[in-house]
């Protein structure tokens, strides 16, 4: 068994110690927001935070997560990157969308204000195969200004 906290709640997993956590997110806990993409740390569709900083949960055996705060897209509900994504329809198929908020959200927290080449080089593991990068790009500009005109930016 493994307890950890995933978006603020402490959970514990009964799967072998070498199940990948993005198994467990979605197999387990039902938080299926978390995308399964490539299953080898490639495309980034799977990208959680662990204790605040980016991981891919399908790299990830739950069993090193013991102790650990994991924060899925759920835990962003509320989070003005989620919001900016929609206002500017970043997404086509969408299944992306998950890793980069998640991503996004990483990089506001640590630099409020990035420029459009530090989002661009925050988001660049992340492959998006709809070609949407330019409105994602806008939405994390538009989540910054709108955080820092007293939007929701946990
Ligand atoms: S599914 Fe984890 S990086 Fe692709
Ligand atoms: S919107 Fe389809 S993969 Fe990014």
């Amino acid at each position: 068994m493994t307890s950890l906290t995933v978006n603020g709640t402490v959970r514990t997993s009964v799967s072998p110690p070498a199940t990948p956590l993005l198994d467990v997110l979605r197999g387990e806990f039902g938080l299926t927001g978390t995308r399964f993409g490539c299953g080898e740390e490639q495309c980034g569709a799977c990208l959680v935070l662990i204790d605040g900083a980016p991981a891919q949960a399908c790299g990830r055996e739950i069993a090193t997560l013991e102790g650990r705060a994991v924060t899925t897209v759920e835990g962003l509900a509320g989070h003005g990157i989620i919001a900016a994504l929609i206002a500017e329809q970043a997404g086509q198929c969408g299944y992306c969308l998950s890793g980069m908020a998640v991503a996004a959200a990483a990089l506001l927290a640590r630099n409020p204000t990035p420029g459009r080449a530090e989002i661009a080089q925050a988001l660049d593991p992340q492959l998006c195969r709809c070609g949407a990068h330019p409105r994602i790009l806008r939405a994390v500009e538009r989540a910054a200004r709108d955080m820092a005109a007293g939007g929701t930016g946990r």
